[in-house]
């Protein structure tokens, strides 16, 4: 089977495709990424000279590039990856939220439409259902969770999930969408609160908490959505779609205190919180295990201690990328 990954280059896209080659080395993957500030080529260094992959750089929003990727590869299944997926950068600039997340979304439904496809699948985001209160625990998103977004990436999201469910209706494209947690592990760009946390730490640099930290967000392990997603694409039920979460609800202040005590080290600075800041994210993840028999394999305690060992490990992975572009938009929010 042959696999169109977009947006491999990034955090999850790359998580999949190592997961993906090691997993079904039957199958062979093209990625195709538009190496914006997010993605990097050197994350999937390890691959580049593998028979089963391909990387061909090109904007999901570019339809004659798209349509011809799909004309001279002709995939069997795309997953798409690709978007622009930081919060805090969607409120300081939306129109690019759109251009990727909603208009590049059509350009792939349109070739799948034309070009015909096994399946599309839609990796969305639980933030597509809005928040939920802080006092009320035995509240959690099930996939029948009304859609009420609240930033311009989530409406962004929720948009590209409206245009997958309507292709899927009117042109019969054979569709699905996972509505997955925080994600952390490997390859997280230091924007994001953990890898971001971990960085400032080691360099000494103040943990910029927002607010009084007390918002929750439910964290899974990388590689736990990735095998949620190989399981969606091969066995799940066309035009269906699927939360992914760990049952791993915790505050900010929470984690980033978890960090500081592994690490040994890191100051917290409190700071202006988000625009709009939702307040609690919690998945019922009991649909995709049910109906595929998905579990999440680690938990929050040790796949913090791996991910804060990896970030160790692989220092100079992200000391690059906290150079250059990302340091003037850092210091532009700080
Ligand atoms: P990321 O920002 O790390 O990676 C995004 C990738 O998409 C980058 O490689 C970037 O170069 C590429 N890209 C951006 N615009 C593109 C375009 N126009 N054409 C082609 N490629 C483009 O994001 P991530 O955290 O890996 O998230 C991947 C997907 O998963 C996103 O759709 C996001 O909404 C969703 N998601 C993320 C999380 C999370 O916790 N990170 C949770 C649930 C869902
Ligand atoms: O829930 C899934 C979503 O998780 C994905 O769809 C998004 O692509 C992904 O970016 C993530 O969104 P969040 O906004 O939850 O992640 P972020 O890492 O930006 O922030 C996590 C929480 O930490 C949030 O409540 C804001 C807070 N935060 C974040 C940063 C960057 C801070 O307190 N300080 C910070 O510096």
């Amino acid at each position: 089977m042959k696999i169109l990954v977009t947006g491999g280059a990034g955090f999850i896209g790359s998580n999949f495709i190592f997961y993906e080659l090691a997993k079904h080395p039957e199958d062979s993957i093209i990625c195709v990424d538009l190496l914006t500030y997010a993605g990097n080529l050197e994350t999937l260094e390890s691959v580049m000279s593998s028979p089963a992959f391909k990387f061909i750089k090109a904007d999901i929003a570019d339809q004659q590039a798209i349509y011809t990727i799909f004309e001279s590869e002709k995939p069997d299944i795309v997953v798409n990856f690709a978007a622009e997926s930081h919060v805090d950068r969607s409120i300081e600039n939306p129109a690019l939220f759109l251009t990727t997340n909603v208009m590049g979304i059509q350009v792939l439904l349109d070739a799948c439409r034309i070009f015909g496809i096994g399946r599309f699948h839609q990796v969305s985001t639980d933030e597509v259902y809005g928040d939920l209160p802080l006092d009320r625990p035995d509240l959690l998103f099930t996939e029948e969770t009304q859609i009420h977004a609240s930033s311009p990436y989530s409406a962004s999201k929720a948009s590209a999930d409206l245009l997958t469910l309507a292709y899927s209706r009117t042109f019969k494209v054979p569709v699905s969408i996972s509505r997955c947690s925080n994600n952390y592990g490997p390859y997280q760009f230091p924007e994001k609160l953990i890898p971001l946390m971990i960085a400032n730490a080691l360099n000494n640099k103040p943990l910029p908490v927002y607010g009084k930290g007390e918002n929750v967000r439910d964290w899974l392990y990388v590689e736990d959505h990735c095998s949620a997603i190989d399981l969606i694409i091969r066995h799940g039920k066309e035009g269906d779609i699927y939360n992914i979460g760990g049952n791993n609800e915790r505050t900010n202040l929470e984690v980033v205190q978890t960090i500081i005590h592994e690490l040994g080290r890191g100051r917290i600075e409190f700071v202006k919180d988000r625009a709009g800041h939702d307040l609690r994210y919690a998945i019922d993840p009991s649909k995709i295990h049910r109906d595929l028999g998905w579990l999440p394999s680690t938990a929050f305690d040790e796949g913090i201690r791996m991910t804060i060992r990896w970030y160790l490990d692989n220092k100079a992975w992200w000391q690059r990328i906290i150079s250059g572009e990302y340091q003037k938009y850092y210091e532009r929010m700080y």
